[in-house]
């Protein structure tokens, strides 16, 4: 029995692992997730492969007995519980670098998609025939400002492009980095200045606690009033239901969000309701903020497709093997 398993493996992926067929015929494949229901099966295995789609959590990796090694096939690593691997001498690597040009390109697409209503335009001509300019007047990104929260890979990408559009920018970073700012031309502040001054808020922070919800409630309407807000790096970084009110109260001009808060259950609702589990009040709540968003005008969303180009593709599936046959040959890489 082979000892590695890729789970969420598409046809895209295995087309791409053929080109290299001593680490292919090695390899196991699976579409599903891994999830606390089929982890059963799949004890034996002592490495597996996933993307963020499987949640392991305790209740799943307990199941593995046999499990050493995870190499997971993303930079966030959110969706894996550490804290159990460290406990259990389960190693974890992930692709820190695979397409910081992808994802700040995909922000740029969304950004200029939502403010200059490029979707509008497009569903308006195609469902009704119609040209009128009514109601698809834009914004130019021409010396407005952009507040980047995150100046890491993807962050720095962002401003370099945000600058070929003559934007201002400034930045929020917990670990700010002032030779990046003199060479790339902006300014830290702290994260309320640069709500109260961005016209043109972008996310690029990881998922963890400490980001959890850093745009919330209560710092929401401390965004300057008629700005627009990108996420593509976590949902759980903006708390749901604030964005909902503030965008309802019109204090926003729009979203675009390639990430959403409870994404996953948003995908498997239809089995989750189906099969009564328990989901709890706020669950519930941001599922439902989250199928309003999809009916405003003003909020685009897609489906956690920023990462996704050809090139990123075969990025990541090169790191992985390069995790994978480090892990066997005693020499860990991109370890978390
Ligand atoms: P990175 O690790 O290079 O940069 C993250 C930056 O956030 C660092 O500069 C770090 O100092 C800063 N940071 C960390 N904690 C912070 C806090 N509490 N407050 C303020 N700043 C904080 O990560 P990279 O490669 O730029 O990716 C960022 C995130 O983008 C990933 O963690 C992932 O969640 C997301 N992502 C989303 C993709 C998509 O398809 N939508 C694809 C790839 C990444």
């Amino acid at each position: 029995m082979k000892k590695i398993i890729f789970f969420e493996a598409t046809e895209k992926e295995k087309n791409i692992l053929q080109k290299y067929p001593d680490f292919f015929n090695l390899v196991d494949f699976s579409e599903e997730k891994l999830t606390h229901k089929n982890a059963g099966e799949f004890k034996d295995y002592e490495i597996i492969s996933v993307f963020i789609g499987s949640q392991l959590s305790q209740q799943v990796l307990s199941q593995l007995n046999n499990l050493k090694f995870i190499a997971t096939r993303s930079t966030g690593f959110d969706h894996i519980d550490l804290d159990y691997c460290k406990e259990n001498g389960i190693s974890v690597s992930s692709v820190p670098n695979y397409g910081d040009h992808t994802v700040a390109e995909y922000t740029f697409a969304l950004l200029l998609c939502l403010i200059r209503k490029v979707y509008n335009a497009y569903h308006q001509v195609r469902e009704t025939g119609s040209f009128s300019l009514e109601g698809l007047q834009g914004e130019e990104l021409f010396n407005k400002t952009l507040g980047v929260i995150g100046t890491g890979k993807i962050g720095r990408e962002v401003i370099k492009i945000a600058k070929g559009f003559s934007m201002k920018v400034i930045a929020y970073d917990k670990y700010p980095q002032e030779d990046l700012a003199e060479e790339l031309e902006f300014e830290y502040f702290n994260l309320e200045d640069l709500l109260a001054q961005s016209d043109v808020i972008s996310l690029h922070v990881p998922y963890t606690e400490e980001t959890h919800h850093l745009i919330n409630k209560d710092n929401i309407l401390k965004i300057k009033p008629g700005a627009y807000i990108i996420n593509t790096s976590r949902g759980g970084v903006i708390e749901t239901d604030a964005l909902y009110q503030a965008l309802k109260k019109n204090h926003l001009a729009g979203a675009a969000l390639d990430v959403l808060e409870e994404e996953g259950d948003l995908k498997e609702e239809q089995r989750m309701l189906a099969e009564k589990q328990d989901i709890t009040t706020e669950k519930l709540k941001t599922l439902l903020a989250n199928h309003i968003f999809i009916d405003l005008d003003n909020v685009i969303i897609s489906p956690h497709n920023a990462f996704n180009t050809k090139e990123a593709l075969e990025n990541i599936l090169i790191t992985t093997m390069e995790n994978i046959n480090g892990y066997l040959n005693n020499e860990l890489k991109n370890l978390i």
